[in-house]
């Protein structure tokens, strides 16, 4: 099979599942189902729930086991976007090809939905074990790494310093840290959940660590640099947003052919982490390149 194909038939499951685990638009009180339901669904690349899903196969693991997991990570990251594109962070219009959820809902209704989401995710977590048969050995422990990786010193530490550099001068350490945490943490915890759910073991989690750490490192970057380079159509989201907002970004601070270096350094050093791992990770050196070299 293809990797189009794959990524589009994990998508399309993802989406499906999605649909069914947020509550219907008719619920009391609508208008918070209607944003939520608006943020999460149709889009997305759905890469952080493929990666889940993907690193549970690696080990041989049933990926219907990480589904809850999976779509609990897709709705922490609706709830990332849906926040950083308020007018009182990066104040961006377009997500997706659509209005953002500010822009259609209102921004107390943006900032509710994102918060239901994040809460939802955790009721998914929680409910792993009735769900999806997941030991609550192994429930309890996802649900501390996905904690560890989304709050101060993880997605939100990232954010902090990433809103905080704006339009201020910052050293090459910062920079990592912004992409490290911001972006990096959710797609660790994504990769290292599924493993964990997949029954790998202490090695192997390392391995699929330090797979992620690259990763997520890359992906950062090429979002960066597409933001400069991509066309506004197919990313469904503005280009030049970085620079209006004066960010800090890899291009900005290492000019954009080295950016693109250092992003395909890191692929590489993507591929060298999973050398150990069983011939069924080559899957996941195979979504490196697809990022790396991707349009939207
Ligand atoms: C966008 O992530 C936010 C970043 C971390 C750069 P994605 O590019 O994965 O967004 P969707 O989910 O595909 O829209
Ligand atoms: C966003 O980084 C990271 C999170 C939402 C946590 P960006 O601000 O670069 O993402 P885009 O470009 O708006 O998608
Ligand atoms: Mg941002
Ligand atoms: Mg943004
Ligand atoms: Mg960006």
């Amino acid at each position: 099979m293809s990797l189009d194909l794959y990524l589009t038939n994990k998508a399309d499951f993802i989406e499906k599942q999605l649909e069914k685990a947020l509550p219907a638009n008719d619920i009391y009180p609508s208008i918070i189902h209607e944003a939520m339901r608006y943020s999460v669904l149709g889009g997305g690349k759905r890469l952080r729930a493929i990666l889940a899903l993907a690193a549970c196969e690696v080990f041989s693991g049933s990926f219907e086991q990480a589904i809850g997991f999976a779509c609990a990570l897709e709705m922490i990251h609706a709830y990332t976007l849906v926040h950083d594109d308020l007018p009182c962070m990066d104040d961006d219009d377009y997500r997706r090809g659509k209005l953002t959820t500010h822009k259609v809902f209102g921004e107390g209704i943006a900032v509710l939905a994102g918060d239901a989401l994040l809460t939802l995710a955790f009721e998914e977590l929680a409910k792993m074990p009735e769900k999806y048969q997941v030991s609550t050995e192994v429930t309890i422990q996802l649900i501390k790494e996905v904690s560890e990786a989304i709050g101060s010193q993880g997605v939100i530490g990232g954010q902090v310093v990433d809103l905080d550099s704006e339009g201020k001068s910052i050293d090459s350490n910062v920079l990592e840290y912004i992409h490290h945490h911001k972006t990096g943490k959710l797609f660790i915890a994504s990769l290292k959940g599924g493993a964990l759910i997949g029954g790998a073991n202490e090695e192997q989690l390392k391995a699929v660590v330090d797979f992620g750490t690259y990763f997520g490192l890359a992906f950062q970057i090429t979002d960066d640099v597409l933001d400069l380079t991509g066309d506004a159509t197919r990313l469904g989201k503005p280009v030049g947003s970085d620079t209006e907002q004066g960010k800090n970004t890899y291009p900005s601070i290492f000019g954009l052919e080295n950016a693109q270096e250092m992003a395909k350094e890191c692929i590489l050093n993507c591929h060298q982490a999973v050398t150990s791992l069983p011939k069924t990770a080559s899957i996941l050196g195979d979504i490196a390149d697809f990022i790396l070299n991707r349009d939207h």
